[in-house]
């Protein structure tokens, strides 16, 4: 039984990797209904965070706790079952099958998945946060926007109430951008946590409510975005030349997707 997730607190998380220090004893918080940015230069670490709070990487020190329990992430799969979902840059999605066939691939091994009933949940989620999405549509005729909308609904469909984004707009349309903070936005008052990871000052002062920002794996700040402008973010970003947490060495990235 998912218990909704009122209350995420990353404890001093801290992840090595080969020669970088990627997540330094970091610090984030998240409530119900709140929009939380990760801001941060590439690089800094934010990505690795939320591949841990997915499941995808173990922390070398500190701890995840929901609704004020600490708990273990050894798998998106597990992440997904406490009602973590994360849309990563790189979509996953069958060109070939339909949005409805792309959302419940994979999700039953058991039963003879019923296209029209799961057709219906879909609609009924498009309709209650307004993402316009035909479930019979086929995902090569679908815009790249769209695409990303599908990611959505697979999260959503799958129980999620704390979705992870990773830098959405890097990939969309100044429009569908736009377009992507209005529902990012509904679904938050809807009831539902979002973390969006970001380095678009523009973007995280329209959607966030919070911003923690990460330097060189540190949190450097974590604030108000009511209390906060992107000229005071852009210098938190970017520190001061004598920035107090530099890594020693540099590895080339390497992307999960
Ligand atoms: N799987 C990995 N193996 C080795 N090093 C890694 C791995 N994943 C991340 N790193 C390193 O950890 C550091 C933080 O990377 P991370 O991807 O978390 O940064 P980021 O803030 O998401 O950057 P960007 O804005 O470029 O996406 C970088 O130095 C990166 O090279
Ligand atoms: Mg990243």
């Amino acid at each position: 039984m998912v218990e909704k997730i009122e209350h995420m607190e990353m404890c001093g998380i801290t992840k090595h990797f080969p020669g970088v220090l990627s997540n330094n004893k970091v610090d984030i918080q998240l409530k119900t209904g709140e929009v939380l940015a990760i801001l941060g230069e590439n690089g800094a670490g934010k990505t690795t965070l939320m591949n841990i709070l997915y499941g995808l990487y173990q922390p070398d020190a500190g701890k995840i706790l929901l609704n004020g329990k600490t708990v273990k992430i050894n798998s998106p799969s597990e992440a997904i079952a406490f009602g973590i979902g994360m849309v990563h840059q790189h979509f996953m999605l069958v060109p070939t099958l339909t949005v409805c066939e792309n959302v419940i691939l994979g999700l039953s091994k058991k039963f003879l998945v019923d296209l029209k009933m799961a057709a219906k949940r879909i609609r009924k989620i498009t309709e209650t946060y307004g993402l316009a999405i035909n479930p019979d549509a086929y995902v090569w005729q679908l815009s790249v926007g769209e695409q990303q909308r599908v990611e959505i609904i697979k999260a959503l469909y799958r129980g999620a109430n704390l979705l992870i984004l990773d830098e959405p707009t890097a990939v969309l349309t100044p429009q569908e951008s736009n377009e992507l903070i209005l529902l990012l936005k509904n679904m938050s008052k809807l009831g539902n946590s979002i973390i969006l990871i970001s380095h678009k000052l523009n973007e995280v002062m329209a959607v966030s409510d919070r911003v923690t920002v990460l330097r060189d794996g540190e949190v450097c700040a974590d604030v108000e975005t009511r209390e906060t402008s992107q000229e005071e973010l852009a210098k938190l970003m970017v520190g001061r030349e004598m920035a107090p947490c530099r890594r020693k060495a540099s590895f080339p990235q390497v992307r999960l997707s």
